[in-house]
């Protein structure tokens, strides 16, 4: 089942410019976009800044009207059944400040259980575990100004679960924290998944999205550009394995032999070393040429490494920049 239906999703901002604002400024946010989102899955967008992912966003949890085109969540269309949509999803932006800091982490989870309307038992209950789910049930009673970044992220992930929600939108959630409280997070996010919930995620790092989702919309300039499984858009790429090795003591005619036979390698020279890499389906034959140009005392290292979901992003971006 699709628990997020997007069709030919339209939205165009329009705001003044110049001294006396005169000039209107037309910006086409989003340019006619497809996708649906099924039911359990964790689907990611990503794309550069400014290419309408929190446009997207905003449009899904009702606080942003489509200009044209048409999007359903649970069934609901987002343009006159706001309410029945808000009931059931939840959102966090990355960066928000939607927490009291001055109160503990409890009684935060507390007043938002309120504005929901939660039952004062069903409330407690509530709480008590989604503390627990984000690790801070022993730093319950503590003031928010004391947490760490991490900390507070993590609680607005349980202030995003108190109305017990089938689709939690995150935009950016691990932006700016370190790699562990990253990590601890993108475990909550993966409990959330076994537990049945549907997420939308964005995210600027690629081996987060390769982690996390299930499937991936890679959006650009208002146009989704790509759309599958980590796994599918990676072997979509145009050569498989990467080959890199760092040489010494390498002659102008050495790298320019190099250079002839492989014209896509990359070459960059550090101190004395030269660092070279090149895209290939065919590691041993590389190997082969290398070691008749070069002689065995250059080398330093040879390794080769299986395409990442970021290479396979900049080469569909730079495809879509340049035609
Ligand atoms: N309130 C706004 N007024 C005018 N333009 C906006 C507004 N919000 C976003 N935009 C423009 O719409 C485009 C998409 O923005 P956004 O959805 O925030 O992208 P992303 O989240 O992918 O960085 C950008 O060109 C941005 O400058
Ligand atoms: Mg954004």
């Amino acid at each position: 089942m699709n628990i997020v239906e997007v069709k030919n999703l339209k939205r165009v901002y329009k705001s003044k410019k110049g001294i006396m604002r005169r000039k209107t400024i037309v910006t086409e946010a989003l340019k006619g976009i497809n996708f649906d989102i099924r039911k359990g899955e964790i689907f990611g967008l990503l794309g550069p800044n400014g290419a309408g992912k929190t446009t997207t966003i905003k449009i899904l949890t009702t606080l942003l009207l489509p200009s044209d085109g048409e999007a359903k969540v649970l069934g609901y269309n987002v343009d006159g059944e706001e309410q029945k949509i808000r009931k059931q999803i939840n959102f966090i932006f990355g960066g928000e400040r939607s927490l009291y800091w001055r109160l503990s982490a409890k009684d935060n989870l507390s007043y938002f259980g309120d504005l929901h309307k939660l039952k004062r038992n069903i409330k407690e209950k509530r709480i008590d575990e989604l503390l627990k789910l984000v690790g801070l049930y022993d730093r319950k009673e503590e003031k928010v100004e004391t947490f760490s970044k991490g900390m507070k992220q993590r609680l607005q992930i349980a202030r995003g679960l108190m109305n017990d929600p089938d689709i939690l939108f995150l935009d950016e959630p691990t932006i700016g924290l370190d790699p562990v409280a990253a990590q601890n997070l993108r475990n909550i996010i993966l409990k959330l998944k076994e537990d049945g919930k549907t997420i939308l995620l964005t995210t600027h790092y690629m081996q987060e999205a390769d982690d996390l989702c299930d499937r991936i919309a890679f959006i650009n300039n208002g146009k989704i550009i790509k759309i599958g499984s980590p796994e599918e858009i990676k072997s979509n790429l145009d050569d498989i394995k990467i080959l890199t090795t760092n040489l010494i003591e390498v002659d102008e005619n050495q790298k320019n032999q190099l250079a002839n036979i492989y014209q896509q390698a990359k070459l960059m020279k550090k101190d004395r070393v030269l660092h070279v890499s090149i895209e290939t389906k065919h590691y041993f034959s590389v190997l082969k040429s290398l070691q008749e140009i070069f002689k065995e005392n250059q080398f330093i290292n040879i390794n080769t490494r299986q395409k990442t979901l970021e290479d396979a992003y900049i080469q569909i971006l730079q495809g879509d920049f340049n035609g």
